[in-house]
């Protein structure tokens, strides 16, 4: 299901089925336990591409940014997508920046990945996040998140499909599963 380099694995083009859901949004927007859950419901296999950084470098995207900076962080970002590559039954969660990066979103677009957009307001995310207590660094002073935030969204908003991720994580699932249903319907 994950092997480490890509390979020449012919994807299905037409059919949702066969192409691994990539979850992107903000930090806070819930891509980690929103995928976790929606790939148990659709009996998926659930990739994080944060734990995928840490199991191929042996540190956290935390540990990583604060010794070599966000820039150098980014590249070793794209390796880790792109071993990726063959993913097809799976629900991957990225790192809020990751989608940010042109290269990955050409990279997923190369693989007809279908992408979705958990969006909420920066107030609610800027709430989860101080709530969950994990160490990010992008997230460390509050004015900066909201600079990145209003960066970031209209890149978000060029996913394949865009969703309220402001409520209950059960909401949310139930949202996006509507979603793949109405993929399919329109594609039959
Ligand atoms: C980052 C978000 C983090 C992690 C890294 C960089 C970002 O992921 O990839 O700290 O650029 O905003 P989450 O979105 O899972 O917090």
């Amino acid at each position: 299901m994950l092997p480490k380099e890509p390979d020449a694995t012919p994807r299905d083009t037409e059919n949702h089925r066969q192409r691994a859901i990539f979850l992107v949004g903000f930090m806070g927007a819930g891509k980690t336990t929103v995928g976790r859950s929606l790939a148990a419901e659709l009996g998926l296999a659930f990739v994080d591409l944060d734990d995928v950084i840490r199991e191929r470098t042996g540190r956290t995207t935390a540990q990583l940014i604060d010794a070599i900076g966000e820039a150098a962080f980014r590249p070793i970002e794209t390796d880790a997508l792109a071993s990726l590559a063959c993913v097809t039954e799976a629900v991957v969660a990225l790192g809020s920046g990751a989608y940010v990066q042109e290269s990955n979103r050409k990279m997923l677009a190369s693989w007809n990945a279908w992408t979705v957009f958990l969006d909420a307001p920066v107030e609610v995310l800027l709430s989860r996040c101080r709530s969950q207590g994990i160490d990010r660094p992008l997230a460390r002073d509050w004015n900066l998140f909201r600079q990145l935030y209003q960066a970031r969204h209209p890149i978000y908003r060029s996913a394949s499909t865009h969703i309220d991720a402001s409520g209950e994580v059960e909401e949310i699932v139930r949202e996006i599963k509507r979603a793949i249903e109405m993929a399919r319907q329109e594609q039959q």
